[in-house]
Order: C-alpha cells, then structure tokens, then sequence
C-alpha cells in the first residue's frame, strides 16, 4: 500500500494557489475539474529517481530527485541491481516529495505518466510497479513514456516551438538524429552504430581517472571533461573524427574510444606513470576528445538538416535544431553545433541544463503533451510492460544514406 499525504509545501505560482484555494474551500478541485490538466511524471529508466507534476501550460508545481551518480562514480559505473536497489529506496520519498511540494492532492492529478522504454530493465522496473500500484490506488489513467520522446518534447515545455523540428539526442545511452512531425511522430535520421557519446566520454574520464582529480571528483565523466578541457590544449593530440566517409547520420564512438585509451597507455609509458595516477597532460586529452566528439555531432547534424531541407521536411528559413540529452549541456559541443546552424539558416534551441539531464519533468510534460494530443492514454493497465531496448519512430536511416549528401567544411573555430 502507497502512502500519500494530501498536501504540503508551497506553490510556485502564488496568485494560481490563491485561486486552487479560493475553489478548493468550495471543495471544488480545479486540477480534476475545468482548470488545468495536471499530471505526475516518474523517471527510473537509468540512475536517477525523479518525479514532477507540472500542469497544461509547462508550470512545474512540484520537482523532486535522487541522483545516484555519486555511488555509481565510485563503483566505476552504473551496476543495474545497485540502481536497481536505489530506486527501490528513493521512490515512494521522491513522489511524495514532488506531490507535497505541489500542493495538489493526488486526487486532482489528470493522469499518472511514467518511462516505461528505453533504459535498465531493472530500473525501470521499479518506477513502472511503483506507477501502477499508484494508479490502481487512485484510479487515475496511466501514461507510458518513451523516455527519448520526453527528451525530445522537453523544448516545447521552454520555448514556442511548433512540429516539425530537428532533434539531436545526444546522452549517455542514446544519440540519435530525427525529425518530430508530431508529439509521437519522429522521423529516425541516425543513431549510434555503437555505444553513446555521453558513455565514450564517462569511459575516457574513468580511463583517465578524473574522479581522483580534485577539481572534478564529483562531476560525472562527461562534465570532468568539459571542466578539465577548458584548462587544455586540443592541438597537442590530432584525433580524426570518425566515419569520415560514411555520407549519413549514423554516428560512432567505441573507435574513438580504442583511440583515446591508446594514447593515453603511450602518454603513461612516456611519463612514466601507473595506470589510475592522473597524467601531467590529461586536460589537453580532454581538450582534444571534446573538439573530435564536438566535430563528429556536427557534421552528422549538418547532413540532417541539409537532408531535412532538400526534401522540404524541413522549413528553409525558420528550420529549429533541438539539441538535448545530458550531453546537450556540454556548451563547446553546443558551440559547434551553433556553428552549424548560423551556416544553415537554422535556430538553435536548448533546454536549460538542468532539464537536459534525466528528471521528471520531462516526462509529465509529455504526459500533458500526449494528453492534450489524446494520444496512449491507458484507461486499463493490465499487460503494460517495460522495454529496455525500443527504437523511436520510423527509421529512413537508409534512405539518408542513399541520398549520400556531401556536406560542406566549416571552420570548426570554437
Ligand atoms: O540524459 P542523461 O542524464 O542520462 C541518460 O544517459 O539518459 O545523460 C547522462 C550523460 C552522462 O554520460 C554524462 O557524462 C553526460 O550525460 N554529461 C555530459 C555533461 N554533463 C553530463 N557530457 C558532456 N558534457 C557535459 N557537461
Ligand atoms: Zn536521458
């Protein structure tokens, strides 16, 4: 048995709170009634517990986290019964702290919206019983979340953005490129072909044993490196993008991983120095795999919206590029990025920082947005089951291919 207390904290928006009471002395609930769509989101696809409530108009009226990158930084990485084990621990403290902080009663909540795809089966586990004991306790439909949709939607949340839009999702298991047509209407451009750059990068950083870098011990392996980039010098190693020839939008990052651990074994053999000790040049490598990383986004992008463009998938002169995913906080890689949208007439957009990292706001806001699209609202939850691998939308990666398009070279002067 779930136990929710009915309300508590402070709303985010007092003159709304004053008319939700002004009702609610009445006993009119304006969550349930004509006010405001209203939805709780839960987020367990991978190592942070994270639950929001947000209404229709993006307000976030509740927030709450547990991050479990600190334990999974000393493990060396993310071990699933670990995260698994966490969750368990957080999330009944981290829903009802979202749902206290909102001042709501769980009565008034429209809908329950919860990542069921794609991510650790063993952590998304967790967040789905959870949300479907809550749901069958309070009668609420439920809403099943493509955690990369979320992703991809958080934009309209921030910002006026209509369909269709560019997007690049870029963390630390997932990178893809595809058109959103609509709330679940994506066009697969690219993806992957191997592991994530957020994952290359938290590789490099362990390689590097940066968690024993003063500066950077509790970063995840993604900002140690961008912290430590600013202090080096990229020209000292030259590391070729990868995939140079392959005209699509696929990406690859284990080969510039391989790269990068054996320059790292020559530069310990040169300095003399065991594996696990921090070395003298650490930074410009940083330096130099944030600038390959960085260039090999872009050019990928660049092709997409040349591709989105030649096939009128895209406006020619208002086209959005939306870059999210806890690597989209990166701002050198933003940078380039930018680099290639001033030379394609696009509009760059970003969701601030701290909605590009995994939370649950993302995820009741595309509750709201699939809500007010009437689309994938379960009325009955019965054979409701997670996915840890699932693609998004309908892949024309080949045809991209085909099309062969050769992009032109930028100045990547960052
Ligand atoms: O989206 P996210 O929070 O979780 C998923 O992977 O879904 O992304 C986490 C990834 C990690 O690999 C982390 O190293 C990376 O995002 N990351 C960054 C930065 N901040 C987090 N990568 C590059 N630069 C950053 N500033
Ligand atoms: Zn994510």
């Amino acid at each position: 048995m779930l136990i929710l207390n009915k309300t508590a904290g402070v709303f985010s928006k007092p003159s709304k709170r004053k008319v939700y009471e002004f009702l609610r002395s009445f006993n009119i609930y304006p969550g349930t009634l004509f006010l405001h769509k209203l939805v709780l989101g839960i987020e367990t696809s991978c190592d942070d517990t994270a639950a929001a409530v947000v209404d229709e108009t993006g307000n976030v009226l509740g927030e709450a986290m547990h991050s479990q990158t600190e334990v999974h930084l000393k493990t060396g990485g993310i071990i699933p019964p670990v995260a698994q084990q966490l969750h368990r621990e957080n999330i009944q403290r981290i829903v009802q702290e979202a749902l206290s902080v909102s001042r709501i009663s769980p009565s008034e909540l429209s809908a329950i919206a919860t990542t069921i795809k794609p991510g650790l089966a063993l952590s998304l586990g967790v967040g789905l019983s959870f949300s479907l004991q809550l749901v069958d306790q309070l009668k609420k439909p439920f809403i099943p979340i493509h955690h990369m949709e979320a992703h991809a939607l958080t934009i309209r949340l921030t910002n006026k953005v209509e369909f269709p839009f560019l997007v690049l999702l870029i963390s630390g298991g997932h990178c893809l490129l595809a058109l959103v047509r609509g709330v679940s209407d994506f066009l697969l451009l690219g993806k992957s072909l191997d592991i994530a750059p957020g994952d290359m990068l938290d590789k490099v950083a362990r390689r590097l044993s940066l968690i024993r870098h003063p500066e950077c011990s509790t970063m995840s392996g993604g900002k140690a490196i961008e912290h430590l980039a600013k202090q080096g010098n990229r020209f000292h190693f030259d590391i070729k993008p990868p995939m140079q020839r392959a005209k699509n939008c696929d990406f690859s990052f284990s080969g510039l991983q391989h790269v990068i651990d054996k320059t790292i074994m020559q530069k310990e053999k040169e300095e003399g120095i065991e594996k696990g000790q921090i070395l003298s040049s650490a930074a410009d490598i940083a330096a130099a795999v944030q600038h390959t990383t960085a260039c090999h986004l872009a050019k990928r992008t660049h092709r997409a919206i040349l591709f989105c463009k030649q096939r009128n998938l895209l406006s020619q002169s208002n086209a959005v590029l939306v870059v999210s995913g806890g690597v989209a906080s990166n701002l050198y890689i933003r940078k380039a990025l930018e680099i290639v949208t001033n030379a394609t007439q696009c509009t760059l957009l970003c969701p601030p920082p701290r909605l590009c990292t995994d939370n649950g706001i993302m995820i009741a806001w595309n509750g709201i947005e699939r809500l007010r699209a009437g689309l994938g609202i379960l009325h009955n939850i019965e054979g409701v089951r997670y996915e840890p691998k699932c693609p998004l939308g309908v892949d024309i990666s080949k045809e991209v291919g085909e099309a062969a398009i050769k992009v032109p070279r930028l100045k990547m002067k960052i």
